[in-house]
């Protein structure tokens, strides 16, 4: 990493004065205002303990500057929380060990280890890989109930709650014995202390429920037995859910009322928004809301207490960030996802490199991967989940330079082309058309997805930076590699539409949703769109936006079977609320200029529509992958030309085999 050298003799000018400014809570000084917020580990062992890769996992974000990485939901009474989460006894061996290590991991590079401390209440065993596996489970709440998926809940006894209130304290005490120099108890998002908190989940006519004061007895209690356990001056952050966004849940002016009788008991108060189980895309706003879409209830609420407030959801622009603290609306800035796309974001922006940030898409494979595979990935950066195996900032530097010549301009190519320039190789990038970004070029149409669209630009910057040839309108041939002196070949040449041979399908009113972009204006008010996966379908919440009466229409019986399992539901919520027509079971025959003729069972139907936007799939650009296989005596195919998948999978294989040269 490059660290701009300031001019001799004078004092650093910060482009964002605010962000990089440091701020004190308790005793302890934070060294700006961007703070990593809590995101699970996933290497948990059997018996509670966190791993080495959860380590490495929180121990970039320390690395990439931020002022503050909080480790995620210790779960603090296992005898009514469940599931096997990270917990902390001193009776299990290495439990206080493993803390100390990701504690040190993170405050080496300067950053304050904290600690997000957490009971899941009635929904125990959320994070299971089976989910089965939760309905075995005993759940306890405020009060006698059932959930909404047919599991019963029990009411904690005075007894029990006293015991969780006791092992707050005590995981507080080793936690702090173990190197964390903050707490952040987890009172929000729907779990147990929000439970009590919240007019929906609270019905108890003891002291712990009813009047707002007796909701917030449970929050007292554990403050206390932390302030107990950890001294006066050690920092205690609340993580509070500033609206809960759903009837029966409290909104932001009674947010307000619950800070104010926290407020004496904590250092920090953390305004984050809505449930998981019911507000999961407020909660992380998806990429269909706007960024920083939660930060009025920080505003809000600061307006009514005195203590520090802190602000999360959505967030990756410095310069809006920038504002936030500038303008008072809150102290400290939070980032989730922003942070594994790209960790080094603090750094960047108090280096006053912020043009070399790489944003994140929103598009949730970090928090898809743990539900389908217990690991984490992220789209835009190989290394998350996977830290150990390296570091995105310096890959290993290579022994001999090479020529390496990559085929493709898309993200693998991009990433692959970048990580073999920056090992030191010569690296030249041919691609076929006159644009870099393979199918990301398609993105630019729809205003949801142009972080996506924007990824190009950055991979492309960092690309020129480090010395690569990116050459336009170039198609590699095997000629040409041979001509270039290629060691190395890298095929990423993608993949094309699938347009089958259904009459009418080569008209002049069918457009390849590829290809949506270039002819955006001439499509009608009336669409059909043909083919309901992930690209059909997000085309759709486009075409819907803009005002136009949308059919989708799918032969199999489900919409975007390969959206992964975050997004989809959010896609789908779209669809619904945009009033799109869907049509399941519908196999499209022919298309006319009145729309698509579909057979339903033994009917044909017409689904009317003037445009008709063609988005059947993709297949892989096999011809080309074949006639390039022994162009270099080192030959990989990455991304959708090796198989049409992601483009997680795409920069991930870019940049592994930008390695193997
Ligand atoms: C991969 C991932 C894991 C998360 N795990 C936790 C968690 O364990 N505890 C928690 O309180 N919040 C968790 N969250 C929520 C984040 O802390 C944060 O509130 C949310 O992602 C919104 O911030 P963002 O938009 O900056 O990502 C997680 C979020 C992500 C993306």
């Amino acid at each position: 990493m490059t660290i701009e050298t300031k001019e001799r003799g004078k004092v650093m000018e910060r482009q964002y004065p605010h962000l990089s400014s440091p701020i004190t809570l308790g005793r302890t000084t934070f060294r700006n205002r961007m703070f990593s917020a809590p995101m699970g580990g996933t290497d948990i062992a059997n018996d509670g303990c966190i791993g080495p890769k959860s380590t490495a996992f929180y121990e970039l974000r320390g690395k990439g500057g931020a002022a503050a990485v909080t480790v995620s939901e210790l779960m603090v009474h296992p005898e009514t929380d469940g599931s096997h989460a990270y917990h902390l006894d001193e009776s299990i061996l290495n439990s206080l060990a493993c803390a100390t290590y990701t504690a040190d991991a993170i405050r080496r590079h300067g950053a304050i280890p904290s600690l997000e401390l957490s009971h899941s209440g009635q929904f125990a065993g959320t994070y299971m890989t089976d989910k089965s596996k939760q309905h075995g489970l005993a759940q306890w709440g405020p009060c006698d109930g059932m959930r909404a998926d047919g599991v019963p809940v029990r009411a904690l006894t005075h007894e029990m709650i006293d015991d969780i209130v006791a092992s707050y304290g005590h995981v507080a005490g080793l936690a702090k014995r173990a190197g964390f120099e903050m707490l952040m108890i987890h009172g929000g998002h729907g779990w147990l202390i929000n439970q009590f908190l919240s007019p929906l989940f609270n019905h108890r006519t003891d002291e712990y429920g009813g009047s707002l004061e007796n909701r917030c007895r449970f929050a007292v209690r554990v403050l206390t037995a932390v302030r107990e356990a950890v001294g006066p001056f050690f920092p205690i952050e609340f993580r509070l859910s500033g609206a809960e966004f759903c009837e029966g849940g409290y909104d932001v002016a009674e947010g307000a009322r619950i800070a104010q009788q926290l407020e004496p008991y904590i250092d920090l108060l953390h305004v984050s928004a809505g449930t998981y189980q019911k507000t999961f895309g407020i909660t992380h706003p998806s990429m269909f809301e706007e960024h920083g879409r939660n930060v009025f209830l920080a505003a809000e609420i600061k307006k009514h207490v005195d203590v520090p407030v802190a602000t999360i959801g959505g967030l990756n622009d410095p310069a809006q960030m920038e504002e936030i603290i500038a303008s008072g609306k809150a102290d400290v800035v939070y980032m989730g996802r922003a942070l594994l796309a790209d960790p080094y974001l603090p750094r960047k922006v108090v280096e006053n490199r912020t043009e070399d940030i790489v944003r994140c898409l929103r598009c949730f494979t970090c928090m898809a991967e743990r539900a389908a595979t217990s690991t984490r990935r992220c789209t835009v950066n190989p290394i998350i989940g996977r830290e150990m195996e390296g570091d995105e900032v310096v890959p290993v530097a290579a022994v001999r330079r090479r020529k390496v010549v990559v085929a493709g301009g898309g993200p693998g190519g991009l990433y692959a082309a970048w990580t073999a320039a920056r090992r030191g190789h010569d690296v030249v990038l041919l691609e076929k058309e006159d644009q870099l970004g393979g199918i990301l070029k398609s993105e630019q149409a729809l205003p949801f997805k142009h972080e996506m669209y924007e990824l190009t630009g950055t991979y492309e910057r960092f690309c020129r930076a480090a010395g690569v040839d990116i050459r336009l309108s170039t198609e590699a041939t095997p000629e040409l590699v041979e001509e270039l002196g290629a060691d190395a070949l890298i095929v990423a040449v993608g993949s094309e539409p699938l347009v089958p041979p259904i009459p009418g399908l080569n008209g002049p009113n069918v457009i390849v949703v590829n290809e949506y972009y270039r002819h955006a204006d001439e499509v009608a008010d009336d669409v059909v769109v043909m083919g309901g996966g992930l690209a059909g379908c997000e085309c759709a919440v486009h075409l819907a936006q803009e005002g136009k009466r949308v059919s989708l229409v799918e032969m199999r019986d489900a919409l975007a079977p390969d959206a992964n399992v975050r997004h989809r539901p959010l896609l789908m919520a779209q669809i619904e609320q945009l009033g799109v027509d869907v049509r399941l079971g519908h196999q499209a025959l022919s298309v006319g200029e009145g729309g698509v003729t579909c057979k339903v069972g033994e009917d044909e139907v017409l689904v009317p529509g003037a445009t008709v936007i063609c988005a059947l799939g993709q297949r892989s650009r096999t011809a080309t992958v074949e006639s390039l296989r022994d162009a270099a005596p080192f030959v990989r195919v990455i991304g959708d030309a090796a198989r049409v998948g992601t483009i997680t999978n795409a920069v991930y294989w870019g940049y592994h085999a930008a390695l193997d040269i």
